[in-house]
């Protein structure tokens, strides 16, 4: 049972070495090495910290057995949209429940939303796959991945369960 808690502060430097190595490893080959050192420049501690007090928005990390950080995932209601921004396992723990702890505790904490949106790469197999098992369908397709222009984009819904 992956253990899963509110992200504090505290853990904004682990968090942002686990998405820079994260964003390096599953979009270089994608969008591009470019593309990614532009955004992951921008993952410093100090970001993901400020990201913490955005109205609307929750951040949770899911904890390794031996310790540390083996997960993270932040969501943030924006013009009245729910969105899963960021969901980051890191690869020793892929496959092993903490995406989907993630997922559900993100789930729950927004239960009274009607549904949960996200952008996900075209490419991005093992993630699409993730979230269609969870539900997710295929909404629209677009051409940028948030500010990132020219990249082939899917943008997946599912409704959330009502409270
Ligand atoms: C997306 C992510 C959170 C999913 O977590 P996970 O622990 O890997 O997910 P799971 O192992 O539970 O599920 C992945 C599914 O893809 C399958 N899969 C594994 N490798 C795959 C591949 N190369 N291509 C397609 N599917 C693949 C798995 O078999 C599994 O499906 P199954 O349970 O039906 O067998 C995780 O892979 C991750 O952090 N990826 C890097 C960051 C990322 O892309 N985040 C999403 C941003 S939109």
């Amino acid at each position: 049972m992956t253990k899963v808690r509110h992200m504090t502060g505290e853990d904004a430097a682990e968090v942002a070495a686990l998405l820079a190595g994260s964003w390096e490893r599953t979009y270089a080959p994608l969008i591009g090495a470019e593309k990614v050192a532009d955004e992951v420049a921008g993952f410093t501690a100090e970001r993901i910290a400020a990201d913490l007090k955005r109205p609307h928005s929750e951040a949770f990390v899911a904890l390794a057995e031996g310790g540390g950080i083996s997960g993270y995932a932040y969501a943030i209601v924006e013009k009245g949209v729910l969105w899963l921004d960021r969901l980051h396992v890191r690869p020793d723990h892929q496959g092993s429940g903490a995406a989907s702890a993630l997922m559900s505790a993100v789930m729950i904490n927004y239960l009274g939303e009607p549904s949960i949106s996200l952008e996900v790469i075209e490419g991005n197999d093992r993630a699409i796959r993730f979230y269609e098992k969870n539900g997710f369908e295929l909404a629209e397709r677009k051409s940028a991945c948030g500010s990132i222009q020219g990249v082939p984009t899917l943008v997946m819904r599912r409704p959330l369960p009502r409270a």
